[in-house]
């Protein structure tokens, strides 16, 4: 990768992008914030030792996540492209990496958005409770309808799969609306309303009686946990989901964000915000259960669960049982939706911009193409009986040997065979406010990878072991396994396929921008015979479309 201008424009319009730095933080937090704060810290923090967590938690954050994040900004920042361009504008050879994120999105995508479905619903059970006294039962028998045996289905559950088809819809008509009329008008809106929300949750469930027994649990430190190579495993992947960082979704927002916005500083001010936000849920979410615990008489270690269980069942419990349960019930699927949505749309967006890059598609008709078959793909998996039990394996699967290899891999080779870190550290460096210095190439370059590849070693070695979940082998080996060895390979044939022309492959540099933010996926209908487009043709053809 040069450090030189090519002296080209690229190819976008400049005037699509987020219209504020603050639209772009709210944005970059709408999708950092999502299900993996409010449902899978609170699990994996007490699990790893409770207070004795915040140790691995505060390394994982500062030593892999900030960097990685800087990483993916400085990626998309500089080389204003989807994953697949931007890597391809690192390198001829790079470009399967971009598609590898963005096929780990959409597998992603279409069972995150199951879970936002059941969210719905649930806003709409805690008002009446309709789980009854048994919501463990409610949620398996009437609303899931589960299948005896786990794995795939052709039967419909209408219950989940309307709410999943709007859903979709949503997600696709916010994508529609683009950059800023979109993505960003609906962060700005619902981040902070989101945040009151949730923090009027905290705090009624900080009032329920039993509430500091919950609190004791999460806060008594396990020292010995932090002597348990698991629970930095825990750490490390629960920062890389929960920060959005390693599988696309940072480049492609950075890709929009004006050339002389402060990348590091924003950085920061996302990567605090999510974590702020992670902790928050865990003290609401264990006052709760220690209020769960008091009434059923019984220690808060009995009623934990994780993911599914805990919003599910554990919060259902609590609704019913709890003084004003309803609105606790409202708030909290509510947040649930909220959060979900934003993150989901972020999801999404990395595979239609993607896609728009590679076949210089317009948003709409890229939003109907991608969007559409993503959405009867999701709603085929994951609105039937069988939905439960493929979404559990995709997800365990996924998040370890998807996002944390393809990171692992992409710091390795940008490091020691690309060796883009100093041309990317140089772009950082001209316009932000912390430093990226000899600490950022070590942690990305070494320590980083060194640490996610002992984790991923320790994770292959306890899923040989024993069989996840109990599930059958067909069921891993075809949605576990088969889908994370199917994604590179399919990433590598994606890579082979000709771009649009009229595109720059180049890496366009420091050339400054004279427009302002940028979409810089919009085709271009007017690029120049060399290869590369020119901005300033673009922006009024662009505009009557
Ligand atoms: N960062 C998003 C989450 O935590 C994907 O759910």
């Amino acid at each position: 990768m040069s450090t030189q201008s090519t002296g080209q424009g690229h190819e976008a319009s400049e005037k699509h992008g987020f219209s504020t730095r603050r639209a772009f933080i709210l944005a970059a937090i709408g999708s950092a914030v999502g299900l993996g704060n409010i449902w899978r810290f609170p699990y994996v923090a007490y699990e790893g030792g409770g207070g004795a967590f915040i140790v691995p938690y505060l390394v994982a954050l500062l030593l892999a996540g900030i960097p990685m994040l800087f990483l993916d900004y400085a990626i998309g920042h500089r080389l204003r492209g989807s994953p697949p361009l931007s890597f391809r504008r690192v390198s001829r050879k790079a470009e399967w990496l971009g598609w590898w994120q963005v096929l780990i999105c959409a597998v992603i995508a279409v069972y995150y958005a199951a879970i936002i479905a059941w969210a719905v619903r649930y806003t709409g059970f805690s008002i009446d409770q309709s789980w009854g006294a048994d919501p463990e039962a409610f949620l398996f028998g009437d609303f899931l309808q589960a299948a005896e045996t786990p794995g795939p289905t052709l039967e419909v559950v209408p219950g989940v799969m309307i709410p999943m088809v709007i859903v979709w819809l949503v997600t696709l008509a916010v994508l529609a609306l683009g950059v800023q009329g979109g993505i960003g008008r609906v962060a700005t809106v619902f981040i902070p309303l989101l945040v009151v929300a949730f923090a009027v949750l905290v705090v009624r469930a900080l009032f329920l009686p039993g509430s500091e027994l919950g609190l004791d649990a999460l806060f008594s430190p396990d020292w010995a946990a932090l002597g348990d190579p698991s629970v930095w495993v825990a750490a490390f992947g629960q920062i890389f989901f929960s920060l959005s960082v390693g599988f696309g979704i940072m480049i492609t927002y950075a890709s929009y964000v004006d050339r002389k916005t402060d990348m590091t500083g924003s950085g920061a001010v996302v990567a605090f915000s999510n974590s702020g936000f992670e902790v928050l849920a865990g003290i609401g979410i264990f006052a709760a259960l220690g209020f769960m615990a008091q009434a059923a008489g019984v220690a808060v270690s009995e009623v934990v669960a994780n993911g599914i269980g805990l919003a599910f069942v554990g919060f259902p419990t609590i609704i019913s049982e709890a003084p004003a349960g309803a609105l606790i019930g409202l708030l909290f699927f509510g947040s649930l939706v909220v959060a979900g949505l934003t993150s989901l749309i972020s999801i999404t967006e990395v595979v239609i911009s993607a896609v728009r890059d590679k076949l210089g598609l317009t948003r709409p008709v890229a939003v109907a193409v991608v969007g559409l078959p993503m959405m009867l793909i999701s709603c085929l998996f994951f609105g039937t009986t069988g939905g439960v039990y493929v979404l559990d394996t995709m997800d365990t699967w996924i998040n370890s040997f998807g996002i944390l290899v393809v990171a692992a891999v992409a710091m390795l080779l940008l490091t020691y065979v690309w060796r883009a870190l100093p041309a990317l550290a140089d772009h950082m460096n001209r316009i932000s406010s912390i430093h990226l210095g000899r600490w950022w190439f070590v942690l990305v370059g070494a320590v980083v990878p060194f640490v996610l590849l002992v984790i991923l070693g320790q994770d292959l070695w306890n899923r040989l072991e024993t069989p996840y979940e109990d599930y059958p082998a067909s069921l891993l080996n075809t949605f576990g396994w088969g889908v994370v060895i199917v994604v590179p390979i399919l990433a590598v044939l994606l890579s082979l396929l000709p771009w649009r022309s009229g595109l720059s492959l180049e890496d366009p540099g420091e050339e400054p921008s004279s427009r302002g933010p940028d979409e810089r996926d919009v085709p271009d209908a007017h690029a120049s015979t060399n290869g590369t487009a020119e901005t300033h043709g673009t922006v009024d053809q662009e505009e009557t479309r």
